[in-house]
């Protein structure tokens, strides 16, 4: 069985006069990780037996805390990318006794001869790495500003980043994140819900959006499909709105382009009480009968219990860290006219009385070129209430991305 994690000591002598790990120490570390790992694999000598040497050409590192004589840094490998002749491998160091992401780096190598031409990355290695990512495919904790995020990813091919709404969790993407295979799935839980951590304070949606960069950033994805349901498609429009080069397309769920109203700004506040004085089953017990369409309600009680565990688990800050990101949010109907050339999909389920369709059909018409697909059967969680539809829809246009 693949291991999937290298633990390795810091020692007094690769730290520097004020005793934190050095620099080249560091690199070194990243180094012996990578040959545990071939050791207790296919062998250190995977790639001499084939001929091949793996000549590194470029690493990138991000330092993010320091490390000290005695800790025990774990290192986790995953190959983010491999082609004919090279590849490249992501690494994190974290400390073992706080979980805390010390440093991430990218290796990009190319397989040479003893003369220096390119040769074949070793079909071992590959394969060896390959069954590593599937033992590793489900939740991944992923640190990014200061935050630990829990983090589904499945699959290869262009990504596509799920984003929950509100007061859920990445779970309501279940069905597609299993099924949309030829693409690589992310589904992280926002700071604030599901397993992920949440703070006190820290949110807004630049904060919600900035941690999608950052966490794209430790996958090492440069450009992804954004998929947002409900908050997440106010997250969705966030994210657009400073990292356009970084989005291929855009699918919005059930969500809307207009800013609060002052009434609803109201009832943000008074939902953020309720949360604090009588927690966060009293919030599922108001926000369950109206996400789900009444067919939904009427015959699938497992679903409204399903969705009534998950809200009733959320941690209250993180409720009303939402609740105030939503409210304070800006509108983003300017925004819509400037998408034009970035490929978009509206969805919405037709008895979805939070987020109506008639606003769906809007929000497309605002969007030159925009496609829209009204779900039977769903309310407001069309993956959730009808994932073969649902994911039917996703991938017909993903697919028609490319
Ligand atoms: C959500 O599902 O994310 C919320 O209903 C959005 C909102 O309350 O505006």
């Amino acid at each position: 069985m693949p291991t999937p994690e290298i633990d390795l000591v810091v020692y007094p002598d690769e730290c520097d006069a004020f005793g934190h790990l050095n620099q080249a120490s560091f690199l070194s570390l990243f180094e012996r990780a990578r040959w545990e790992m071939l050791r207790e694999g296919p062998g250190m000598d995977v790639f001499t037996r084939t001929g091949s040497w793996p000549a590194l050409r470029k690493t990138v590192i991000d330092y993010r805390a320091a490390a000290f004589p005695g800790d025990v840094l774990r290192f986790h490998q995953v190959l983010t990318h491999v082609g004919r002749t090279s590849f490249t491998m992501r690494q994190t160091a974290r400390r073992v006794r706080d979980d805390a992401l010390i440093a991430g780096a990218e290796f990009v190598f190319v397989c040479i001869d003893r003369e220096g031409r390119p040769t074949p990355v070793p079909a071992e290695f590959r394969e060896y790495m390959n069954r590593r990512r599937d033992v590793q495919a489900d939740v991944q904790r992923i640190t990014v500003n200061g935050v630990n995020l829990a983090v589904e990813v499945r699959g290869e091919g262009p990504a596509i980043l799920f984003i929950h709404g509100y007061p859920l969790d990445r779970t309501i993407w279940q069905d597609q994140i299993l099924s949309l295979d030829g693409f690589r799935r992310i589904a992280p839980d926002l700071r604030g819900m599901g397993q992920s951590d949440a703070p006190d304070l820290g949110y807004s949606m630049s904060i919600y959006a900035a941690d999608l960069a950052a966490l794209l950033d430790v996958l090492g994805v440069d450009d992804v499909v954004l998929c947002g349901l409900s908050m997440g498609g106010y997250i969705a429009l966030e994210f657009l709105r400073q990292r356009r080069s970084r989005v291929r397309g855009l699918i919005l769920m059930d969500t809307k382009a207009e800013a609060d109203t002052p009434s609803i700004k109201r009832s943000r506040d008074v939902a953020a009480a309720t949360a604090r004085e009588r927690g966060a089953v009293a919030i599922a017990d108001t926000m369950v009968p109206k996400m789900l369409a009444a067919g939904t309600m009427a015959a699938r009680p497992d679903i409204a219990e399903r969705i009534r565990t998950l809200i009733s688990g959320m941690p209250v800050s993180g409720l009303v860290g939402a609740l105030a990101a939503m409210r304070d949010r800006e509108g983003s109907e300017g925004l819509l006219k400037t998408l034009a050339e970035v490929p978009t999909l509206v969805v919405a389920g037709e008895g979805d009385t939070l987020t109506p369709p008639s606003e769906a059909r809007a929000m497309a018409d605002a969007i030159t070129g925009a496609e829209l697909a009204i779900i039977p059967g769903a309310g407001h969680l069309p993956p959730v209430e009808q994932p073969e539809a649902t994911t039917g829809k996703l991938r017909e246009f993903l697919e028609k991305l490319g």
